[in-house]
């Protein structure tokens, strides 16, 4: 399949392994990924740099095809990290949070194309003002930070490709390669899956974690802190409390201390999936199979094709 986004970062799929802290914060994932064709990303924003800077040359070592990298930008270390993927000379950055404008020219001197994480019309127009290359655009069912306006996939991805001129890689609710053929006849240029690459043997979190992603259901997942900053999870002890406390009419100062008393690491490395932020998103009712990285890639590729054909038959 060929597309702008193929071609842009020269790789054979349009398939990204989405970045998700701790799970693809090392190489083993990414590397799998990107050398089944599909692009790879490390998710830098948990790592420390001396870690950073070893799965960025094990990646170099380990592929020949173009990787990413991703670094929120409003991180308080965003720019030590920057500085780590610079001096690595990387070839794709898919940013998240934060503005781009600042970073781009000594990015783009290394030759590397500038990916950036959106989850509105009004961000995905300012990424384009700044000259990024290509969007990625997250919709409500998201794992990890899906758009506070809890817009899905379908519509959000539809209205920036009508809204902008770049192209558009779709994130939010795919796990197969049905979802990957929908989004493409949307008009997207590739399509990034992240809940779905947890369950490989290549993503670095606890098995508990794994599991709980199998054993999901479509509506197993919630969204935490709703109307501010939402993360969608699993439903679990620590996701009830949290909504009991809202519900009770906590004050922001309390709800703020049961956010902050819980962690994503605390689930992805210890495995506490019951009072972890077991972040995942809708499409963990879709999973129900530890794969691996390489095997997911091919099967998405193969059921693509499939739906194709289904829909040049109709
Ligand atoms: C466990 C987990 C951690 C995530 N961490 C990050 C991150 O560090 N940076 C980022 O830009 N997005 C992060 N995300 C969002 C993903 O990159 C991606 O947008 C999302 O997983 C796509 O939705 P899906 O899970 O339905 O495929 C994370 C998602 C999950 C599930």
């Amino acid at each position: 399949m060929k597309t702008r986004i193929t071609e842009l970062l020269g790789i054979e799929h349009p398939i990204f392994q989405a970045a998700m802290s701790w799970a693809s914060s090392s190489s083993a994932l990414a590397i799998a990924v990107s050398n089944a064709g599909g692009m790879g990303v490390i998710a830098a924003g948990p790592m420390r740099p001396e870690a950073f800077r070893r799965a960025l040359a094990e990646i170099k070592a380990g592929t020949s095809k173009p990787y990413g990298v991703n670094i929120p930008l409003t991180d308080a270390r965003a720019a030590e990290l920057l500085d780590i993927a610079y001096q690595a000379r990387i070839p794709v950055m898919v940013a998240s949070q934060g503005g781009p404008r600042e970073h781009l020219a000594r990015f783009r001197a290394i030759g590397a194309k500038w990916l950036h994480v959106v989850a509105s019309v009004e961000h995905a127009k300012k990424a384009e003002a700044a000259g990024v290359d290509a969007l990625v655009v997250d919709g409500a069912e998201a794992g990890g930070h899906p758009p506070p306006s809890e817009v899905g996939t379908l519509v959000l991805v539809r209205r920036i490709i009508k809204a902008t001129r770049l192209p558009v890689v779709a994130s939010g609710g795919i796990a197969d390669g049905a979802g990957v053929a929908a989004m493409l006849a949307l008009g997207a240029d590739a399509v990034q899956l992240g809940t779905r690459f947890i369950a490989t043997p290549e993503a670095s979190v606890h098995e508990n974690y794994k599991r709980a992603v199998l054993a999901a259901e479509v509506d197993g997942t919630t969204l935490v802190a709703r109307g501010r900053l939402p993360i969608r999870q699993l439903k679990n002890a620590f996701s009830a409390k949290f909504e009991a406390a809202e519900r009770s009419g906590a004050s922001r100062e309390e709800l703020e201390a049961i956010f902050k008393g819980s962690s994503l690491r605390q689930a992805a490395l210890e495995g506490d999936v019951e009072w972890g932020k077991v972040e995942a998103g809708q499409s963990a009712g879709l999973v129900n199979e530890i794969l691996p990285a390489a095997e997911v890639l091919r099967r998405l590729v193969a059921e693509a094709e499939e739906a194709r054909r289904r829909l040049a038959s109709l």
